[in-house]
């Protein structure tokens, strides 16, 4: 019988959500029985039944979404003895990568994903950042306006507009050679 994996994912503008079904579309390619769950609009019911639990999230001011934190702390104590790995969606990554800023990067892993397995009582096989998504179409008028020195970054930084307004920083080669590694993790 396959293993099961299940991924459980929070997003707010959609960036996650599109991760999530490609990590899901190569665990199952490689043969794996798997589940996506949006965090935010379904309950998660049972866990007991994965071999492994993938859980991502998309950052907004430094913080998780509210839902793929309410699964986090509904099943604290089942996830501590599972195996699990965590992704999060992170369009500051790449300005930060621009400005070879390794110090903000190292700070950020710690900040997304470190803290977030110790709050919690991970102890994930893999944890990692993939860029993410500035849609200035998406946003509100307050978030538009404060984000727009962001814009002016994003553009010298040469991040390709892949609609007007839309700069999307994920590398999909990376979440997907990452999706294969996790496959072999199971
Ligand atoms: C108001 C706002 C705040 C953001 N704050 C952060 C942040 O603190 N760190 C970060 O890496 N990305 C930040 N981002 C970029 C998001 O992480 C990026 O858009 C990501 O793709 C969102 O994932 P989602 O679409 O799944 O919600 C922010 C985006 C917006 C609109």
């Amino acid at each position: 019988m396959s293993k099961k994996v299940l991924i459980v994912y929070g997003t707010r503008y959609g960036a996650t959500e599109s991760a999530s079904e490609e990590i899901a579309k190569v665990l199952s390619e490689s043969g794996l029985d798997t589940t996506v769950i949006n965090a935010g609009k379904e309950k998660v019911k049972d866990i007991s039944v994965y071999d492994m639990v993938i859980i991502g999230s998309g950052m907004q001011m430094a913080k998780w979404t509210g839902g793929a934190e309410n699964f986090l702390k509904k099943y604290i104590k089942e996830l501590s003895q599972k195996k699990t790995a965590i992704f999060v969606s992170s369009a500051a990554k790449a300005m930060f990568e621009y400005d070879k800023n390794n110090e903000e990067l190292e700070k950020i892993k710690k900040q997304y994903l470190e803290d977030k397995a110790a709050q919690y009582g991970l102890n994930p096989v893999s944890m990692v950042i993939f860029g993410g998504v500035w849609d200035f179409n998406k946003m509100s008028f307050i978030f538009r306006k404060t984000l727009s020195p962001v814009k002016i970054k994003i553009e010298e930084a040469g991040i390709k507009e892949v609609s007007p307004g839309c700069y999307d920083t994920r590398d999909w080669e990376i979440i997907r050679n990452w999706a294969k590694e996790m496959a072999g993790k199971v």
